[in-house]
């Protein structure tokens, strides 16, 4: 095999999705931990602390007790290299998250089990759906009082409409937590309270029938345990991996995070049968993961990591080929070379220099606004990789600046801001407003916190009467221009040049599609 087939094939990349509190920052920690990144463990909330340190804007978000940063971490396992790209938590950056979703191969699921299937997991599922993404499941917080585990599975199939397999299965619960069984090695791992449970230092017995467990578990308890594996044997499903590889199935964990406990037996789990990079589609072919040359998508765009410098980190999934630091690439929307100069890699450690980076790894790619998430890169083949898009936002607000001196300054900040993907900037034809669309409300107070303190613009958004935004497409540059000429007054530029029909009301907007039945109005922009 070449050195690409078989770097890809040992990649594993994947994120976390989870409702707020369910321990997804946990469970990363503890992952990292097995990854060898041991003076990382307990330290991923010291990182973020760190990080507030050096971009004040990140007070609002320590603030407000949300994560509006993702962020990339890379550790090996078992001979495997595994990718977790960390999601916003947000429900507001929803679009961010999405396309977090679309760079990685697999997702782990995390629930509470005594708060069970979540709001914010239900959305997170729906995503995933669309691209029939793997998921395996982690029941989380075994040691406090939860949800019957079989209720649990018949909630989780009920609402999430997924077949449960599961793989592990918990011996009592909460002040009665002893373990788990292996459901398919068949293997007992017992919990003992206030031990770091890696595979070598915790108690193991071979099966349920083990003399031995019996003294540690109790009779009554072994009986109970015996009649639920009875139970589950009967009305679970059998791992399929061909069912799990086709998000049909997903293969269940019970444990807990913050004891470290049944988190490895996840972990070994996930780097077997959890997919390596796979095709991707582009607008002229599919990209086998194999193939040597090197192609790529920007799914995330950081404004400001270092303040110091004024510069942008494109976050670039690379799906095919190799990365070599250095080398030079074909920015296919522009049309132009560019060098990867400086890129960066993200090793649990730290953010370092990138030597080289195969299919499914991340690289950060510094730029000063040249690049657009949805961008592609190859080595020179035109082809632009699809399902990467901007969703029309639902909420909008005109920029009104207190000192008029600085309207450059905020033309600025907004376009830069906008390029990280979680609020879409608008400049209509016909006037001087600046209008902000944003997913969420909460998009417009960090928007007006950052021009401040990155931008020393002070802004703030007052309501506009814009219902919605549908992007313009018509092949017939003629027909164009009339729709142009005849609805000037409700159109707009948007930050990446293309041009948006704003409509003061849903009304307006079907009259103005009655109208113009050749012009497409589009609700999302895939980015091309
Ligand atoms: P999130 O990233 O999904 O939002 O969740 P996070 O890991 O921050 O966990 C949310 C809370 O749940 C934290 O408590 C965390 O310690 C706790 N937690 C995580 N895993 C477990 C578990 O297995 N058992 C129990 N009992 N609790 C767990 P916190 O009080 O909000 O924060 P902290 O002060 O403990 O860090």
């Amino acid at each position: 095999m070449s050195d690409v087939s078989t770097e890809a094939a040992r990649r594993r990349t994947f994120a976390i999705i989870s409702h707020p509190d369910a321990g997804k920052t946990t469970l990363t920690e503890k992952l990292l931990l097995f990854g060898g990144a041991i003076q990382m463990a307990g330290s991923v909330k010291g990182r973020k602390a760190a990080r507030h340190a050096t971009s004040d804007w990140m007070a609002l978000e320590k603030e407000r007790g949300i994560s509006v940063t993702s962020s990339v971490m890379q550790f090996p396992y078992e001979g495997r290299i595994v990718n977790l790209l960390d999601t916003p938590g947000h429900a507001d950056f929803g679009e961010d998250t999405y396309r977090v979703l679309t760079a990685v191969d697999s997702a782990l699921m995390v629930i509470d089990v005594a708060k069970g299937v979540e709001e914010r997991t239900i959305k997170l599922m729906e995503v995933c759906r669309l691209r029939d993404t793997p998921i395996m499941t982690f029941i989380n917080k075994l040691d406090r009082e939860g949800k019957n585990p079989i209720d649990l599975l018949d909630e989780v199939e009920s609402v999430l409409g997924i077949q449960c397999a599961p793989i592990t299965w918990p011996i009592g619960m909460g002040q009665r937590l002893k373990g788990v069984v292996h459901l398919v090695s068949g293997e007992v791992h017992l919990y003992e309270q206030g031990r770091n449970f890696t595979r070598q230092d915790s108690t193991i017995f071979a099966s349920v029938d083990d003399p031995a467990l019996e003294a540690r578990i109790g009779a009554d308890m072994l009986r109970e345990l015996r009649e639920e594996l009875e139970l589950v044997e009967g009305a679970s499903h059998p791992f399929d991996p061909a069912k799990y590889l086709a998000g049909e199935q997903t293969p269940v964990f019970f444990g807990s995070a913050v004891n470290n406990f049944g988190v490895q037996l996840l972990l070994d789990f996930f780097v077997e049968h959890a997919p390596a990079p796979k095709p991707r589609e582009t607008t002229g072919r599919e990209v086998g993961a194999y193939e040597p040359k090197l192609t790529g998508f920007v799914f995330k765009i950081q404004a400001n990591m270092d303040p110091q410098h004024r510069d942008r980190v494109a976050f670039m999934r690379i799906c095919s080929g190799k990365f070599s630091a250095g080398m030079k690439a074909f920015h296919v929307r522009s049309g132009k070379e560019v060098k990867l100069a400086n890129a960066l890699t993200f090793m649990a450690s730290d953010r370092e220099i990138a030597e080289s980076a195969w299919p499914g790894d991340v690289i950060g790619i510094h730029n000063h606004g040249t690049i657009s998430i949805g961008d592609s890169f190859s080595e020179g083949e035109a082809i632009t990789f699809t399902g990467i898009p901007n969703f029309a936002p639902e909420l909008f607000r005109r920029a009104r600046l207190r000192d008029p001196l600085k309207l450059k300054q905020l033309q600025k900040g907004l376009a830069q801001l906008s390029e990280e993907g979680a609020t879409q900037f608008f400049r209509p034809l016909m006037s001087n407003d600046l209008i902000l669309g944003a997913v969420g409300t909460l998009q417009f107070d960090v928007v007006a916190y950052r021009l401040k303190d990155e931008y020393g613009v002070d802004a703030s958004f007052e309501p506009v009467g814009v219902a919605t935004a549908r992007w313009i497409r018509c092949d017939d540059a003629k027909k164009l221009e009339q729709f142009r000429d005849k609805n000037a007054l409700n159109l707009a530029i948007d930050a990446a040049g293309e041009l948006v029909y704003l409509a003061p009301t849903r009304v307006n907007l079907q009259l103005a599609q009655e109208r113009a039945p050749d012009v497409a109005f589009l609700a999302t922009r895939e980015h091309a």
